[in-house]
């Protein structure tokens, strides 16, 4: 059994305190939701205000990128250790690193090993674009991101790593994959190259999320699939209602 792992993806959104206001919402509605790992993603600025409030509450914080190199002259990143102070997750080659940043596979590899080092949890996003979609290169682009990103990472290691399977056409266009389109990708392509790279055990113990306009509305339907162990989840995660009624449907599609 995988814990189901909903996840929230703020991006570039909110105020300082539009982020405490947010948190102040969640924390009552879902502390008690233990049965669900959860977490929120909020802009850099905000981990330490959010770390406090979090604090003993079970809610995980996490950050949205970071470098690879523990220290040095890299002007606006942000290192492993000082991501590792306050959070617990990291998310890590999203779509909109790869296409606005030009983050590459060997990239995310690096990035990938450096925050198992330092214990972070990574979520790395996988996932293809319209064009790719259509052209029917989905397998291949979510193989080769899976197993370039989780190059040289024993098996032991890699168990610790969430992948998040974000097609991009349906990020933010309020077209989300079909349930049945996420559990195909999530069972016949990414669980099958976890099982060839890390054998049986690593690739079943693993979790993939699905991202890509999941809102209170699909979230059930997606969570009913049995490859599909949780989300990530952008524009909804911005609003308390949504977002506590998606870790709610987690809770009782995975009970
Ligand atoms: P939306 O939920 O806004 O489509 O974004 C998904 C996403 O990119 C989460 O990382």
């Amino acid at each position: 059994m995988r814990t189901p792992f909903v996840a929230g993806n703020w991006k570039m959104n909110k105020t300082g305190e539009e982020a405490r206001l947010l948190v102040s919402e969640l924390l009552p509605a879902l502390q008690p939701i233990t049965t669900v790992e959860r977490a929120i993603c909020p802009p850099f600025p905000y981990l330490l205000p959010l770390a406090n409030m979090l604090k003993g509450s079970g809610i995980g914080l996490g950050a949205q990128n970071m470098h690879w190199e523990a220290s040095g002259a890299f002007t606006g990143e942000v290192a492993p250790a000082m991501v590792a102070e306050f959070c617990q997750y990291v998310i890590l080659g999203h779509s909109e690193r790869r296409a606005y940043f030009h983050e590459t596979d060997e990239m995310v590899n690096k990035k990938v090993k450096a925050a198992l080092a330092i214990g972070l949890t990574p979520i790395m996003c996988v996932g293809e674009t319209l064009s790719e979609n259509e052209a029917g290169l989905t397998a291949e682009v979510v193989t080769r991101q899976t197993r370039l990103g989780l190059a040289g990472i024993s098996a032991e290691e890699v168990s610790r790593v969430v992948i998040a399977y974000e097609p991009v056409w349906a990020i933010g266009t309020g077209k989300a994959a079909t349930a049945q389109q996420a559990q195909d990708v999530h069972a016949r392509i990414i669980r099958p190259v976890l099982r060839e790279m890390f054998g049986e055990t690593a690739a079943q113990a693993m979790r993939i999320q699905y991202g890509g306009s999941v809102n209170s509305k699909n979230a059930a339907e997606l969570f009913a699939m049995p490859d599909i162990d949780g989300a990530l989840v952008g524009g909804a995660s911005l609003k308390a209602p949504e977002f506590i009624a998606i870790v709610q449907a987690a809770a009782e599609a995975k009970k």
